[in-house]
């Protein structure tokens, strides 16, 4: 049994991993966000839908409970998002995380220097590395809405590669990544379409 946890569940990536873990897993989905009204019907005994802010640390606990991996699909705060999911993580003793970030955190794409605009991009990924998860980050280029999966990663240490990734493909490694034990893990992984 898989049990997957969806923080931000009505965000760009996550409705495509939705839709991949429902058609290609047997995974049981809890889907966690701020105004469940904004999903359209999910029609499916595997999905079970929550409504909570990430910070809310006693709902977050709650719906950690009993899971086997944590994608945490975030836009915002994700400095402070990043310390409460870790924390409410390690009092639930759940162990497995995966958690979008983005390229550019350590200056790593070729000829590009995003500043503090990714500070606090920077500061969640330092908190998730320094924490005793099983965590795997995902740094992925600009965004298309491309019907393609068509990635390859690199890397921490590594250059990046490439310039954009359609958000399918995220959603692909996401959903591989959660249902394969060990893969990448504690690793930060560059994602990119292929030139
Ligand atoms: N655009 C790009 O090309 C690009 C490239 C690389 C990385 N990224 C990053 O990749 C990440 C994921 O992208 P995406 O397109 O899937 O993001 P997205 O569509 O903006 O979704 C982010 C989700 O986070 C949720 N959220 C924010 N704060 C929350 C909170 N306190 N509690 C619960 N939910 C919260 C939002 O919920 P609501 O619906 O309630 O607002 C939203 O659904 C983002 O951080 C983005 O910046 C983007």
């Amino acid at each position: 049994m898989n049990n997957v946890l969806i923080l931000g569940a009505n965000g760009g990536i996550a409705r495509y991993a939705i839709d991949l873990f429902l058609k290609e897993t047997d995974a049981q989905l809890t889907l966690y966000l701020r105004n469940a009204s904004r999903l359209r019907n999910m029609d499916s005994d595997r999905v079970r839908v929550m409504e909570g802010d990430v910070l809310d640390m006693e709902t977050l606990k709650e719906a950690m409970i009993g899971q086997d991996v944590v994608y945490a699909n975030l836009a915002g705060d994700l400095e402070k998002y990043a310390r409460t999911i870790v924390e409410a993580m390690e009092v639930t003793s759940v162990k497995r995380l995966i958690f979008i970030n983005s390229m550019g955190i350590y200056d790593e794409v070729p000829g590009e220097k995003y500043g503090s605009i990714l500070d606090a991009y920077r500061k969640s990924a330092a908190i998730v590395e320094s924490s005793n998860l099983d965590y795997t980050i995902l740094r992925p280029a600009w965004f298309t809405n491309k019907d393609e999966v068509d990635y390859e990663t690199t890397q921490k240490g590594e250059p990046f590669k490439g310039h954009e990734v359609s958000r399918k493909s995220v959603a692909a490694l996401v959903v591989k990544l959660a249902v394969t034990p060990g893969l990448e893990v504690r690793h930060s992984l560059g994602v990119n379409k292929p030139e």
